[in-house]
């Protein structure tokens, strides 16, 4: 079994199916995302939730968030490319919580650091085309204080225990590291943005990627009894990493796309991306590529737009008609010209 299958399995995730995203398609009007259609978002909860609340005409909100690094990779675009296709999609506001706390008690790195890299990150961010007028974007050092009474509510409703069985905490942690996981979970409370929803108690959606499910889980378990309201999630897989498919990190240069990489960068890196192509092209030719694990194909899967253009290079890839050389070709074709779109905006 996958690390997705697994996913729903073992933590109660539901899967994304066709029923979900034909009401998706009908109550909106709008044609589902490419990632909806390809899988990358797969799994949910209330999702079912969130488009009741459309259907009658109430509001709710999207969460979502960033550890700010030096510079965003093309994983971590992902979660603020959808939640602006689904501000697009639904009008409603956008929350983004910089966690420049965080990444000061997990890395090594001065405040001063992660006040920069949250500065950067930004920028990149907001190039993915959010309402200006309906988004909100704070760092958590900056935003503390309004956050307090929430982050108070939800310390004094969290056990250690479930928290440190959740994350893993060990002795030698910092305070800083074990008391942060609530900072994350204080956005899923409407009342913690006055400003834009006042008191109201209000639902949120936060799309994200997996990695991530652990913090909502856990407010998800104590909303009933702080009488707030559950936050609804929708995860995507991982892009794989340029050396196969693990995790891309952002503090291994060679594992990922940065958003600043360059076109020669780019293409000197898929150059040596794995690839699911046969190790002769006999062997090729004869047995086709493995598409799941070839990283090449599976960023056409998230990058290309066109549905026909990819089904015929899954077809022809898959059966050995196409070769390893002409995949990353277009592979590097696709990715600098959503890098190129990015760059100019
Ligand atoms: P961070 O900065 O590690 O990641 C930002 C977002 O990117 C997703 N992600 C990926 N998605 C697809 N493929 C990948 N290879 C990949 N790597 C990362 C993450 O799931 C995340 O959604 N603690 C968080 C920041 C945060 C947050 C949130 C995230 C604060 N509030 C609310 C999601 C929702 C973090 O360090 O994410």
């Amino acid at each position: 079994m996958n690390k997705y299958q697994e996913f729903i399995d073992q933590f109660g995730a539901s899967p994304i199916n066709n029923d979900l995203l034909e009401r998706f398609e009908k109550l909106t009007g709008k044609k589902a995302h490419k990632f909806l259609r390809r899988e990358i978002f797969y799994a949910q909860r209330d999702f079912d939730q969130i488009l009741d609340l459309y259907e009658k005409g109430e509001p709710f909100y999207i969460y979502t968030g960033r550890g700010p690094s030096f510079s965003m990779h093309i994983g971590h675009i992902i979660p603020f490319e959808f939640a602006a296709y689904l501000q697009n999609v639904f009008d409603v506001y956008v929350i983004i919580q910089m966690t420049d706390d965080e990444k000061y008690f997990t890395r090594d790195l001065t405040f001063d650091q992660t006040e920069d890299y949250a500065n950067k990150n930004i920028k990149d961010i907001m190039k993915c085309g959010f309402n200006p007028e309906k988004t909100f974007i704070f760092k958590n050092s900056e935003y503390i204080g309004t956050m307090y009474h929430n982050l108070c509510r939800i310390q004094r409703n969290l056990k250690f225990a479930d928290v440190k069985s959740t994350f893993g905490f060990e002795q030698a942690d910092n305070m800083g590291k074990i008391s942060f996981p609530p900072m994350q979970m204080v956005p899923c409370l409407s009342s913690t943005f006055p400003h834009l929803f006042g008191s109201k108690k209000i639902k949120c959606l936060i799309p994200c990627a997996i990695d991530q499910d652990p913090y909502f889980r856990l407010i998800r378990d104590i909303t009933f009894r702080m009488g707030e309201q559950k936050p609804a999630l929708i995860f995507s897989k991982y892009i794989p990493s340029l050396q196969g498919p693990c995790k891309m990190s952002s503090s291994v240069f060679e594992s990922a796309i940065y958003l600043d990489d360059t076109r020669t960068i780019v293409a000197q890196k898929i150059k040596n991306a794995f690839s699911g192509g046969g190790s002769t092209k006999k062997e090729h030719e004869r047995f086709g590529a493995n598409l799941e694990a070839d990283v090449s194909y599976q960023y056409l899967r998230i990058f290309l737009d066109s549905d026909d253009e990819l089904q015929d290079i899954t077809v022809k890839y898959g059966s050995g008609k196409m070769y390893t050389r002409e995949i990353k070709e277009k592979t590097i074709e696709v990715l600098d010209a959503y890098l190129e779109t990015m760059r100019k905006k």
